[in-house]
């Protein structure tokens, strides 16, 4: 069964967005943005994607915008999203195995197209590892 995967960027992560849903056979669900050309304000796509998936209508959000930072802050606004900023595989995977990390934030004018090809990936597939990182999560909730 194919993944559920909720995506949004700025006109900055736009590019990166299409290739990574042109590249990866997964059932996605975009948020936008629609244009590389045509600003628009990363807070109101981070937002949109957050509620997205703390509706539960996707099994994981990607928040792209040119740096990954103003985006991240705007989905952790949500407080029943953990999204992570991420600019190699060792953050993706121990941000699924220690933070469940349910948002992957990219950066597009930081991280290259492979880089960020691999980093999804390994996201996507790096199951969380519980135990004593449930608590430490809960904590977060606020
Ligand atoms: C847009 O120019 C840029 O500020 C945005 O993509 C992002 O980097 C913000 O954190």
């Amino acid at each position: 069964m194919k993944l559920k995967v909720a995506i949004a960027s700025d006109h900055g992560g736009y590019a990166l967005k299409e290739f990574l849903k042109d590249t990866l056979d997964l059932k996605w669900i975009d948020i936008g943005t629609n244009s590389e050309t045509q600003s628009v304000d990363y807070p109101d796509y981070g937002i949109a994607l957050a509620a997205e998936v703390s509706a539960g209508n996707a099994d994981f959000g990607i928040a792209i915008c040119g740096t990954g930072i103003g985006i991240s802050m705007a989905c952790n606004r949500n407080n029943q999203v953990r999204a992570a900023l991420c600019t190699d595989v060792t953050m993706a995977r121990l941000t699924r195995e220690h933070n469940d990390a349910n948002i992957l934030c990219l950066g597009a004018r930081i991280t290259g197209t492979e880089t960020a090809l691999d980093i999804v990936k390994t996201f996507l597939e790096t199951e969380f590892e519980g135990g004593r990182h449930i608590d430490r999560i809960a904590k977060l909730e606020v």
